[in-house]
């Protein structure tokens, strides 16, 4: 596999170091530790496999929930293989997998990127589509920036966020591809109604922006895509199909919809 790209080098800061409010990032953690690293060496192997038995030793104070939730991550692999590989989330890894299975991310390619934080997907974008290429992306959670992406900090769901993300795509996009997801409530109806108007909003721009023979992805959860969102793919697109790649968890209800061949009865609906 190819090298993420790198990330701009930042100077070795003088006298004291200046604290970062990290609090609201989506890593949530001081970005220079997030940096992009070499493709994984024998070390970094190593880092991983130890790492894949990490307990959690600091527990005291935390609770249950928290407690499992961080050893789950610490054991996860694919948690363990971004942090290797210098990819900012383990979500990378779906990407990957999707891109490997139906190949839409082409050099040159016009990408925007919805729900792009920490910006797993848009490492992944910038990597395949290189320097001719053009990347944006949004996400209402601030993120360190990625090489070679435009960003925008604001909630997709704003009236304003799609003037705004189409004056910094200046043009048409050849993908639109949405990871957004609300955070979950646990009441599963009510994040299926959530997720499911997540992607119906990101069609909506999908069919504003796509270029024809463009591709459309979006998050869905389990059962596949509703109704009215299927029927809408298939008048608009050649091929519709969904996917749960290996990197989504399996307890997870989430498997991702991929419609490829935009246009196919462009302004007829
Ligand atoms: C699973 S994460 C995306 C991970 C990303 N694909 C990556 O590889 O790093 C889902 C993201 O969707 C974002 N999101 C959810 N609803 C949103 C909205 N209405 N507007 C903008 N971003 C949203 C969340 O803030 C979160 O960062």
């Amino acid at each position: 596999m190819a090298q993420p790209p790198k990330e701009r080098s930042k100077s070795p800061r003088r006298g004291k170091p200046k604290r970062t409010n990290i609090a609201r990032t989506a890593l949530g953690t001081e970005p220079e530790k997030r940096g992009l690293k070499k493709k994984p060496t024998s070390t970094a192997d190593q880092t991983a496999k130890r790492e894949l038995t990490e307990k959690v030793k600091t527990a005291r104070g935390r609770k249950l929930s928290s407690t499992l939730w961080l050893q789950r991550q610490l054991n996860d692999p694919y948690v363990v293989r971004a942090r290797a590989e210098g990819y900012r989330s383990r979500a990378a890894y779906k990407l990957i997998e999707l891109q490997e299975k139906f190949g839409f991310l082409r050099p040159g390619g016009r990408i925007v990127d919805l729900g792009a934080a920490p910006g797993g997907w848009c490492q992944v974008a910038v990597r395949e589509t290189g320097a001719s290429g053009r990347v944006v992306g949004i996400d209402y959670l601030e993120m360190p920036p990625v090489e070679g992406t435009d960003l925008l900090q604001m909630d997709f769901l704003e009236p304003e966020a799609p003037a705004r993300l189409k004056d910094l795509l200046d043009g048409e996009a050849d993908v639109v591809m949405s990871d957004m997801a609300a955070p979950t409530t646990g009441h599963r109806p009510t994040d299926h109604l959530r997720i499911m108007a997540l992607a119906e909003t990101a069609l909506d721009f999908a069919e504003e922006v796509l270029a024809p023979g463009g591709t459309f992805i979006a998050k869905v959860l389990q059962g596949g895509s509703e109704k009215s969102l299927l029927d809408r793919l298939k008048a608009n697109f050649t091929k519709v199909a969904h996917a749960k790649p290996e990197a989504s968890r399996a307890d997870s209800a989430e498997m991702y919809v991929v419609a490829t061949g935009f246009g196919r009865q462009r302004g007829s609906s």
